[in-house]
């Protein structure tokens, strides 16, 4: 299983916060922000990540992040040129994930939880993971039926499907590769995440499981100044 963490995008969300460095490199109570997602991977034992990052900052990602050797692990580098979307990853990412099988992390997902069972466990198909929040209209939606099955996956509905967020961490076979040369801009101009969630649907072969304890996507400043608060509180209470 090979690791990304996706972390480019432009963060005009927390401006002027971003106008000199990248936000995923903002600190989140002790650490800078990637540091969190890059520990969900690497306890999950994902040793071999690619960390994709936008063209204004690489210097201070190398800087900070290195080889990996300090971290145990082997980091490669890629640049996207614009934010063209999640999906994108998987194009620019097609060489180094090979014939493997990939587990994306957004760089701006932090999570309690601890994957490493599910991660390890895995075999085959799309595996992602929703979360239950007041604001839906923020995120992915995922709807169940009464079983608890994804029935449908949208991306930023706007009308009400349902309370639950696919959240940033997406584990995939390597079908993805070929999945993610398939889709085409929507109408915003990304390759959404979301039509590769579809994908893996369409063929009854996606799970989504629910994500037990916290959640972050620390895009915003409300979500940032969370995340610090929580890191904050675990910091102290030593967990
Ligand atoms: O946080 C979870 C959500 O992330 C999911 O529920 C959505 O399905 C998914 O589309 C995404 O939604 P966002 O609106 O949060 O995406 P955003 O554009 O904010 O990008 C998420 C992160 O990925 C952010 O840290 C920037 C980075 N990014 C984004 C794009 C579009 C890239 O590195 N490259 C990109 O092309």
């Amino acid at each position: 299983m090979k690791g990304i963490i996706l972390s480019g995008g432009s963060g005009t969300r927390l401006a002027p916060l971003t106008k000199v460095t990248s936000k995923q490199l903002l600190p989140v109570y002790n650490k800078p922000m990637i540091f969190y997602p890059l520990e969900t991977l690497l306890k999950a034992g994902i040793k071999d990540i690619l960390i994709i990052v936008a063209p204004d900052h690489p210097g201070d990602y190398l800087k900070l992040l290195g080889s990996g050797r300090e971290f145990g692990a082997k980091f490669t580098y890629e640049i996207q040129d614009k934010p063209e979307g999640l999906a994108q990853a998987f194009i620019i990412g097609r060489e180094f994930i090979g014939e493997d099988d990939v587990c994306m992390i957004l760089g701006d997902n932090i999570f309690e939880d601890d994957f490493s069972e599910t991660i390890k466990n895995f075999k085959s198909g799309g595996h992602v993971f929703a979360k239950e929040v007041g604001d839906p209209e923020r995120f992915g939606v995922v709807k169940f039926d009464d079983n608890m099955n994804a029935v449908k996956i949208e991306e930023k509905p706007k009308a009400f499907l349902s309370n639950y967020a696919v959240t940033g961490l997406y584990l995939y076979d390597n079908r993805v590769v070929e999945a993610a040369r398939e889709i085409k801009p929507s109408a915003r101009g990304e390759l959404e995440i979301t039509e590769l969630h579809n994908w893996y649907l369409s063929k009854g072969e996606l799970k989504v499981d629910i994500v037990k304890g916290d959640w972050i996507d620390a895009g915003t400043f409300e979500s940032l100044y969370k995340a610090s608060e929580l890191a904050r509180k675990k910091v102290l209470n030593n967990t």
